[in-house]
């Protein structure tokens, strides 16, 4: 009986907080949701992918198994880069780590520099099937308003980059910390 009186009292004042921020309230089940855009460059002048190991036999692997690859790709608002829209970097590896298909081990932090979430990071650890149409990672932690996080990211390919050596992703968020 008492827990349900306070349950009735705090709500207002919980409908008047997610009023106040809606870009990054929580939801009932305490998960905060956002977009962000994923920039992987392996083409051009300043890559932000780089091939940093391989096996003798991954150039000949149809999926380029156990090539390993260090990333420090732009995190956007959208999908473009335009100006003033980088709100962090994806900075971590990934390894074709399957035989049969592109499926990648993706070990990343997303580190926020700018926007809602500037000084805090999230750690996310998961298989990225990168031909399907949504992949889903996990978060296993972060730090600063993330330090404790668990949850969820959810990959959609927006663009694959196959004429302008950028692949465009869009990653949403679902966090709980
Ligand atoms: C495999 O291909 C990459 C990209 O073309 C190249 O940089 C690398 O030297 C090749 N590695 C081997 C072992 O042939
Ligand atoms: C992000 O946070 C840092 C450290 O508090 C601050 O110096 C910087 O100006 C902030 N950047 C933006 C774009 O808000």
């Amino acid at each position: 009986m008492a827990t349900t009186t306070t349950k009735l009292f705090l709500l207002p004042l919980l409908l008047c907080a997610a009023a106040l921020s809606p870009a990054t309230a929580a939801d009932a089940d305490g998960f905060t949701t956002f977009k962000v855009y994923f920039h992987d460059i392996v083409g051009g002048t300043s890559p932000t992918a780089i091939r940093i190991a391989q096996a003798p036999s991954s150039n000949s692997s149809s999926t380029f198994f156990g090539a390993v690859v260090a990333i420090d790709d732009p995190l956007t608002t959208g999908p473009t880069r335009a100006a003033g829209t980088e709100v962090g970097r994806a900075q971590g590896t990934y390894t074709f780590a399957d035989q049969k298909t592109f499926g990648l081990l993706m070990v990343m932090n997303f580190v926020f520099t700018a926007g809602d979430h500037n000084g805090s990071s999230l750690s996310i650890l998961g298989r990225n099937e990168v031909l399907d149409d949504i992949r889903e990672m996990s978060i296993v932690g972060g730090s600063g308003k993330f330090r404790m996080a668990r949850g969820y990211v959810q990959a959609h390919t927006i663009d694959s980059g196959a004429t302008s050596g950028e692949t465009v992703v869009q990653y949403t968020v679902n966090v709980k910390a």
